[in-house]
């Protein structure tokens, strides 16, 4: 049985779907099943997997539909190591379901207030649907096209620890490999990009919401030795 991600926030723009596309791609190259449901109306990650993408194989699903999304998930996540869910950039109902049926919840964020708030509000939305399912749903907030030097990252990241929300130590940098991703199917596994999806996939092992992907022979000895 594989783990359900969802990345959440009710902003638009903050780097949700490309966010997707780098763990995607990233995953699959480490020898993980992968599958993305596009939950998102807009469709912009299914139709870049489908038009543009070149990486290793993903399974890709669409379902805007609130009650079956988490039937699809589920059943994704019984033949796959990962399921990945994007979701709409504002309040609703599947991004609800989203957040509801997930192992973990990650919440990009970039350094603009607009981005701080709406995480914020999504933090309190994973706490409430924890509360109402009787159950922890673990949440981070993902940095994105981040500047760690930056003026406004600075009060970003005062404002977020103000409010003692959970982050990442990894950022994903601004770049322009992924700013090129909607035109190009590649996805970067190596170089600046490549590194930093890689810590972040370390960091999400760590914290258990990825776990060593059943494929490789040698993921029980690993278990073990962990
Ligand atoms: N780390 C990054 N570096 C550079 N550009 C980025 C980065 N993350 C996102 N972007 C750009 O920001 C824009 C919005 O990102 P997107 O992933 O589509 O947001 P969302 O899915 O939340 O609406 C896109 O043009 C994307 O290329
Ligand atoms: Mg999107």
């Amino acid at each position: 049985m594989g783990t359900i991600l969802t990345i959440a926030s009710g902003k638009g723009g903050c780097a949700k779907s490309s966010t997707v596309m780098i763990l995607a791609a990233n995953l699959a190259a480490r020898g993980y099943k992968v599958a993305v449901v596009d939950a998102d109306r807009n469709q912009s990650f299914a139709s870049w997997h489908a038009q543009t993408y070149e990486g290793p194989e993903l399974t890709c699903c669409s379902e805007v539909d609130h009650i079956k999304v988490v039937d699809l998930a589920g059943d994704l996540a019984e033949a796959h190591d990962v399921v990945l869910v994007d979701t709409a950039g504002f309040e609703s109902l599947t991004a609800a379901s989203a957040i509801g049926m997930a192992d973990f919840v990650l919440i990009p964020c970039m350094a603009d207030r607009g981005s701080v708030r709406e995480t914020m509000r999504t933090a309190q939305q994973v706490a409430s649907l924890s509360k109402a399912a009787r159950r922890d749903i673990p949440y981070s907030v993902l940095l994105a096209r981040w500047k760690p030097r930056g003026l406004s990252e600075r009060a970003a990241l005062d404002s977020l620890r103000e409010e003692k929300m959970q982050i990442f130590d990894q950022w994903i940098g601004d770049l322009s490999d992924i700013t090129k991703l909607s035109f190009s199917g590649l996805v970067p596994v190596s170089g600046k990009a490549g590194e930093q999806a890689g810590s972040l996939i370390d960091e999400l092992c760590r914290k258990r919401a990825i776990l060593i992907p059943s494929s490789r022979p040698d993921s029980r000895l690993e278990e073990r030795a962990a």
